[in-house]
């Protein structure tokens, strides 16, 4: 049983390299279930419905998102009848949207988390509480719980990981939009990754235009983050193996294509 999941997903650069690579990536890793993080896929700022589609349509199972949830205000119009978008569960009681979806595979099913830190985040929730609730649920329908951990700090993943360790398939992170070189198998069987990294422009910083970026550096003055509309691009990603029958991590990879990590079918 293989999964794969493609790190946040930058503006339209990355959304060209989910309809460039995503196909060629589904021949190579043969995943049953493929999951999208979206949180950046409408311009760098949340999500919009047709953008939920077209992710679907490129053969996505689910799509996870972060602390730019709600940026797209359009989100709030479709996020409720979006059965397979699925947001940090430990937003506030109250918030739109779900988080944890089941995903049905044949006679499987699969569990979806999307989870948010909290060090140098927005106040939320505890995570590790609200994933105790949820994977007590999740656990007595399926052994296949797959966690998207949004986070800054690699502390603070590295504590998730071991916390859930033997009771998820896999915790994987998000949200810094670098890829960490530590996916590894903890010891009780969950698979493991810091950050699977970003999807867009490769030539950016963190997949927007290097030059506001730089700007707010050297002057500290409030600037407007722009996607690029032209340059290279890069995926980042992660393919799991689970086992089919205890739903634990055989092999995790990571994957990252780039000028300088071509892509090999
Ligand atoms: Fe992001
Ligand atoms: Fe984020």
């Amino acid at each position: 049983m293989n999964l794969l999941f493609i790190g946040d997903v930058v503006g339209s650069p990355g959304r060209e390299m989910i309809k460039e690579y995503v196909p060629k990536l589904k021949e190579k890793f043969r995943p049953q279930i493929t999951i999208i993080n979206g949180e950046n896929a409408a311009g760098g700022k949340g999500i919009t419905e047709k953008i939920y589609r077209e992710f679907l349509e490129t053969g996505a199972q689910a799509i996870t998102l972060g602390n730019h949830a709600w940026d797209n205000r359009e989100v709030f119009e479709f996020i409720d009848d979006a059965k397979y978008l699925v947001r940090p569960a430990n937003f506030p009681e109250g918030a739109p949207g779900k988080g944890i979806v089941y995903l049905k595979l044949n006679e499987l099913e699969v569990a979806i988390i999307n989870l948010q830190g909290r060090t140098f985040m927005n106040p939320l929730d505890c995570p590790f509480k609200k994933a105790d609730e949820l994977i007590e649920a999740a656990r007595a329908r399926t052994p296949f719980i797959f966690v998207d951990f949004h986070a800054e700090v690699t502390s603070e993943k590295q504590a998730m990981g071991w916390y859930l360790d033997g009771r998820v398939s896999a915790v994987v992170g998000t949200h810094t939009h670098v890829q960490t070189a530590d996916n590894r198998i903890l010891p009780g069987g969950t698979g493991y990754l810091s950050d699977v990294g970003m999807t867009g422009a490769y030539d950016g910083i963190l997949g927007v235009e290097k030059e506001a970026v730089l700007k707010r550096f050297l002057t500290s003055l409030p600037v407007r983050f722009e996607v690029p509309t032209s340059g290279r691009n890069q995926l980042s990603a992660v393919s799991i193996e689970l086992d089919r029958k205890t739903g634990f991590t055989k092999k995790i990879e990571r994957i990252l294509i780039s000028d300088d990590h071509p892509f090999y079918s």
